[in-house]
């Protein structure tokens, strides 16, 4: 399919899947009140968990946002088109659909050619992660067609360079808090705005964006730190290592530090795993002392996996 056939559906109401530099998106009419809902009803995602409008540039900011803090406009000039989504104040003509009903909306700029191509031709996309609830997010076309069969048409661009979701921070309110961890890390944009960034845990009760609450990015497989193995069956395992070689399990994926490449591939890995229907994922664990930027996000996201389960 190529971009204009992906807009003309986008166009008509139409739910299309499209790679950003992140994972793929499920992308509709951000003004188009039905098409937004069948984005919801394809998903099973709850409808208390708000939508991601995509953007082409900043200036679409202005239909969404009326009051813009001079902190986003730092952060927008250095980080957009990337992996950042900013929540503002919304313009109260912003539909309730996308923001499940909060006075706030998430907006982002996404770094990939077709995504930016998509945009221009269709205006603002709403899109989530293009998996049903629950599952990890799609890195690839055929995550997206395991998980929906025929009902989406894909956009292909081939694997997504990053691999986990953007960062989310909250400007609409101080102090100013990372809602999700991603490639930009909670220092780089601390630094950007010259300001102090709180983390709100995941685990917190009442979760502020309110995806936190769900279970997220599970395969099958029970996923778990390596350090709380029990008698696993070694060759229904998956062991991922990025520094330890221990002996004896058939399937490994060893990462030699590459945090980068470790988290293009989680997804995938989870995935396979459940395609060769592996029962176990065992993950060596990242020590905090580890300073690659990858690590907050990567941490975030398995835990997540693992879950509340001992
Ligand atoms: O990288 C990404 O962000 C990908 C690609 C496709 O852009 N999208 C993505 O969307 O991860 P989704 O829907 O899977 O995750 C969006 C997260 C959810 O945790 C949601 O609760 C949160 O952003 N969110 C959306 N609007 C919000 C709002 N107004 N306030 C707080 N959190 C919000
Ligand atoms: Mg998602």
């Amino acid at each position: 399919m190529t971009v204009e056939e992906a807009a003309h559906l986008i166009i008509r109401g139409d739910v299309v899947a499209f790679p950003t530099e992140t994972v793929y998106g499920l992308g509709a009419d951000a003004r188009n009140p039905a098409a937004v809902s069948k984005i919801f009803s394809l998903k099973g995602r709850p409808g208390d968990n708000p939508l991601i409008v995509h953007l082409s540039g900043r200036p679409q900011v202005s239909d969404f946002v009326a009051v813009v803090p001079p902190e986003a406009e730092k952060l927008m000039k250095k980080c957009w088109p990337g992996p950042l989504t900013i929540i503002f104040k919304k313009k109260p003509d912003v539909l309730d659909l996308i923001t499940s009903g909060l006075p706030t909306v998430a907006l982002r700029v996404p770094d990939h050619s077709l995504a930016l191509a998509l945009i221009q031709l269709t205006g603002p996309l709403v899109a989530p992660s293009a998996n049903k609830s629950g599952r990890p997010s799609p890195t690839k076309p055929e995550h997206i067609r395991r998980d929906f069969g025929d009902d989406v048409p894909i956009l292909d661009g081939g694997v997504c360079s990053i691999g986990l979701e953007s960062t989310v921070i909250d400007l609409s309110k101080k102090p100013f808090t990372l809602l999700r961890p991603g490639k930009y890390t909670r220092e780089q944009l601390s630094n950007i705005i010259g300001n102090d960034i709180t983390y709100e845990p995941q685990t917190s009760v009442k979760p502020r964006s309110p995806g936190l609450k769900y279970s997220h990015y599970q395969p099958e497989a029970k996923v778990r730190w390596f350090h709380t193995e029990k008698n696993y069956d070694k060759n229904r395992t998956l062991l991922i290592t990025h520094h330890d070689h221990p002996d004896g399990y058939p399937n490994h994926m060893h990462y030699s530090q590459d945090f980068d490449r470790m988290a293009r591939e989680l997804y995938d890995q989870f995935r396979s795993a459940d395609f060769n229907r592996l029962t176990t994922i065992l993950i060596e664990p990242i020590p905090d002392s580890s300073s690659h930027p990858m690590i907050a996000a990567l941490k975030n996201r398995i835990d997540k996996a693992v879950g509340q389960e001992p």
